[in-house]
């Protein structure tokens, strides 16, 4: 979920509308705002998004404090009732919230038996009925929701505004906020794009801080009630980076402007054949023994190039799915280097594990694209992508941007680990990723990828399959194609296909072979296979790919080394599943179902 408050002069709604707009990447399964303006708190909200909550509203509400919320449902389904903001049963109080509150169920029915009356099926709802409740007792609204915040167990980011207050109030626990600060007016969202076209000076708040913000003045406080003082940022994106210039979907946009993503995250880190990262020395990582990465979807993927680098290094590592971490992670110790791999730096599954490793003594670096989210500030050190804002939900650019930061990590991992070997043809290696960004571009122009949509369209599945460097490329190749075309899709380890999965093969199946050329000539024969059982083939690789004579069609990428080989299919492969969900007419940046950050394990 994504939530936003505004406190300045003039009306809120606009600010709040459009900054919500800014926010959907993180949820639009209904919308709300809230705002104040003397005669009491107004609400308006709807279920869908906030282009169906814009049409609900003839006029804008006017009042020049608000407060919106962007949903990613998590308790009960996106209806109007379920939408924030909610309120007290009075309608005094109101307040959005991101994350889960653990212990709503007891809450609800305490607030109930003392006469609160609920109308959602949301965990939130108990949050404005709790600060109604203690400010009755003592009428210090400040107090009250400094006692709310203390009873809530879970995760939050809330804001809320009461009636005849000019003020907002926020609180964070778990869940991320930032306050914007503008010469006349204040912002407080989950993020910055959500006022970057307004303010780019932002405050990270922490756990544990309670704001209030009034028309001239804000302040920061403990939960005790103390001052505390939070460092000013100057956050350095570029507010052009958030539309979506000439393209028709943000998706697109994101996939044409990875030569420049890709050129920002290699500047600086290659110095005298060595990669460099700002505050991490060469030699920083000489106590590490053994390298977990944990991640989810995407990133996860990303991170699987990652361990077979360390793995061709000699350095014993692990690839965990997040999720899976409490239950199912390998030895961990003081000479573990746990990497979170995560483009907001804010899943909660990605958060948990790399939370679990920490607690067992094992040392934590973040691997993000955002500056100042909660991965970057909880790991012992963080290091950033540089890809820039990315709003499709589909990761395009941060998957790229990722996968050449951990390739690069994993240089500086081989140098500073003793034992460790460097990466056969290290050198050749890093000459190549200066050409990478113009590689980029030259996929970007090819084109085949759009007829080959078109070509295939009617199909009953797609499967990709990969070996080697190419079996993150497949997954993620397949995992990018359902979620914005919801059609069938499936990756697998090229040799895993005979296996089980060669039972769906038909000639209304086609598979998408890549080939990096790194040792990676088995997806040859399973290819084959599957030929052979009437699936047409598509080789995705460059002109030296193995199957470039049997194959029905080859999206083609320049020669070049075979790590970064297979990030320039997976180029190809964004562009086939963006062309194919075009012609199908799906919600590109916006799949059903999906949030791009999500932020409830
Ligand atoms: C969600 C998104 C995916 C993303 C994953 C991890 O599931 O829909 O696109 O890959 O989260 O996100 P992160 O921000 O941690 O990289």
């Amino acid at each position: 979920c994504g939530i936003i408050a505004r406190v300045g002069s003039g009306d809120a709604a606009d600010t709040l509308l459009s900054g919500l707009e800014n926010l959907e990447y993180r949820g639009y399964d209904s919308a709300g705002i809230a705002v104040q303006n003397g005669s009491g708190v107004k609400v308006h909200k709807t279920s869908g998004e906030v282009d169906d909550l814009k049409s609900t509203l003839e006029t804008r509400p006017s009042g020049n404090i608000g407060i919106g919320h962007t949903r990613w449902s998590t308790h009960g389904p996106p209806t109007e009732e379920n939408a924030h903001p909610h309120t007290d049963t009075a309608g005094d109080v109101a307040v959005v919230h991101n994350g889960v509150i653990d212990n709503y169920d007891e809450l609800r029915e305490t607030l109930r038996e003392k006469g609160h009356e609920f109308e959602s099926d949301t965990d939130t709802e108990v949050i404005p009925h709790l600060i109604d409740e203690y400010r009755e007792e003592t009428g210090d609204t400040e107090g009250a929701i400094r006692r709310a915040v203390e009873t809530l167990e879970g995760s939050y980011a809330i804001a809320a505004i009461v009636d005849g207050e000019e003020r907002v109030y926020a609180a964070r626990k778990g869940s991320p906020l930032v306050l914007g600060l503008d010469d006349s007016e204040w912002f407080l969202a989950s993020d910055v794009p959500a006022f970057l076209d307004h303010t780019d000076e932002v405050i990270y708040l922490e756990d544990g801080d309670l704001v209030v913000l009034e028309p001239d003045t804000y302040r920061i406080t403990d939960l005790e009630g103390d001052p505390v003082t939070r460092a000013v940022d100057t956050v350095d994106w570029d507010p052009e980076d958030a539309g979506k210039g000439q393209y028709d979907h943000y998706m697109h946009k994101e996939i044409h402007s990875q030569p420049t993503a890709l050129a920002n995250t290699i500047e600086g880190r290659i110095e005298d054949g060595d990669v460099a990262f700002e505050g991490l020395a060469p030699g920083s990582f000489a106590d590490v023994e053994s390298v977990q990465f944990v991640a989810c979807g995407t990133s996860y993927h990303a991170a699987m190039d990652g361990e077979q680098l360390l793995r061709a290094a000699g350095i014993p590592t692990e690839v965990v799915r997040a999720s899976e971490y409490g239950t199912n992670a390998g030895p961990v110790d003081d000479g573990t280097l746990a990497v979170a791999v995560t483009q907001s730096g804010e899943t909660a599954d990605t958060l948990d594990a790399v939370r679990t490793a920490a607690s067992r003594g094992a040392r934590t670096l973040a691997v993000t694209n955002v500056v100042g989210s909660t991965a970057a500030r909880e790991a012992d050190d963080a290091i950033y992508i540089r890809a820039g804002p990315e709003v499709g939900v589909a990761a395009t650019k941060t998957y790229s941007s990722q996968a050449v930061t951990l390739a690069l990590l994993t240089q500086r991992l081989a140098a500073d680990v003793p034992d460790a070997t460097p990466v056969k043809d290290r050198d050749g290696m890093l000459e190549a990723l200066e050409e990478l960004p113009q590689h980029v571009e030259r996929v970007l122009e090819v084109g085949r990828a759009t007829s080959l949509a078109r070509e295939y369209l009617d199909s009953d599945s797609y499967f990709f399959i990969g070996n080697g460097f190419g079996h993150p490329v497949a997954l993620e190749g397949a995992l990018k194609f359902k979620e914005i075309t919801y059609e069938h899709a499936e990756g697998f380890a090229s040799g895993q296909l005979k296996h089980g999965p060669l039972a769906l093969v038909t000639p209304e199946t086609p598979v998408f072979a890549v080939y990096t050329g790194g040792d990676d000539e088995k997806t040859k024969t399973n290819a084959i296979e599957a030929q052979a059982r009437g699936a047409p083939i598509v080789a995705v690789g460059p002109d030296d790919h193995p199957l470039i004579e049997i194959a029905d069609a080859h999206l083609r990428v320049p020669d070049t080394h075979p790590v970064w080989a297979g990030l320039l299919a997976n180029v190809q492969l964004q562009l086939l599943s963006y062309h194919a969900a075009k012609l199908l007419d799906r919600p590109i940046d916006k799949p059903r179902n999906l949030a791009k950050s999500v932020t409830v394990e």
